[in-house]
């Protein structure tokens, strides 16, 4: 049995991620900005026998990561899942910037999953091999072949950069980091007709992370298991 801390918890690929690690037998944190309002989240932690607890984070502020990490408080986490994501707004082509929703994309996709990651080193730390995946995005890749979406890519672009450099300074820690492009997923982000569904992107999600090591820290792969041209 792992124990599993996922953020972005209460809806699309998230959730997805906490049904199929519970079913698997495993202990889920799960992580959301709104516990109050994550109907569908409480009532799978309800029915889990303990399996799934729900947990109060917004990744866009710093205050609520520490305290989420203060009430999880000193328990050994195999697996962080920095899930959590915003598109950024419907404006941000050239001519369209809104700044602000920019900057909340940064606080969001690029400075929050640092802050969980620091957040909740000591916990990975406790574990024998803790390993902390971030879900980014194939537009953060510099090889994304469209312009527009400067918000959205620009974030992921950045946070992919962040998390090589986190597995760098925890290669001694025995934690490895990854980044995974999840699929265009049929969820709210990705809508109707997205190519695969949650279920199989969090399925392969949950592959790729068995797959990480130490060995392999610092690694970007696409949801299938595929290394993912940075
Ligand atoms: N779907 C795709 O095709 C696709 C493609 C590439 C990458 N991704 C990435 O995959 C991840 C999951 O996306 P999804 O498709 O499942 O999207 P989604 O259905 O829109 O869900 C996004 C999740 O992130 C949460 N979230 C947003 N801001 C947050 C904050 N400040 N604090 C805590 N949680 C926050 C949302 O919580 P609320 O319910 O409270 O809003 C929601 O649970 C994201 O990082 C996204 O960028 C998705």
């Amino acid at each position: 049995m792992a124990n599993v801390l996922i953020t972005g918890a209460a809806r699309g690929i998230g959730q997805e991620l906490v049904r199929q690690y519970a079913a698997n037998g495993d202990r889920v944190y799960a992580c959301c900005r709104n516990p109050g309002g994550a109907d569908v989240l409480n009532g799978m932690a309800a029915e889990s026998g303990g399996l799934i607890s729900v947990h109060d984070m917004d990744v866009g502020s710093e205050d609520s990561i520490n305290a989420c990490a203060s009430e999880i408080g000193g328990v050994a986490l195999d697996i962080v899942i920095n899930n959590a994501g915003v598109v950024g707004g419907m404006h941000q082509a050239m001519g369209d910037m809104i700044v602000d929703d920019w900057i909340d994309a940064f606080r969001v996709n690029t400075i929050g999953p640092f802050l969980v990651a620091q957040a909740f080193h000591s916990n990975l730390k406790a574990a024998d091999n803790g390993k902390i995946m971030t879900v980014t995005s194939q537009l953060g890749a510099t090889t994304w072949p469209m312009g527009g979406m400067h918000s959205y890519s620009s974030s992921k672009g950045a946070v992919n950069r962040v998390m090589i450099g986190v597995a760098m300074d925890w290669a001694d820690d025995g934690i490895s980091v990854a980044l995974v492009h999840p699929g265009y997923v049929q969820t709210d982000m990705g809508g109707p007709a997205a190519e695969i569904t949650p279920e199989e992107s969090a399925s392969g999600i949950r592959s790729v992370i068995d797959g990480m090591s130490m060995d392999n820290s610092g690694s970007f792969y696409k949801w299938n298991g595929e290394i993912h041209a940075w």
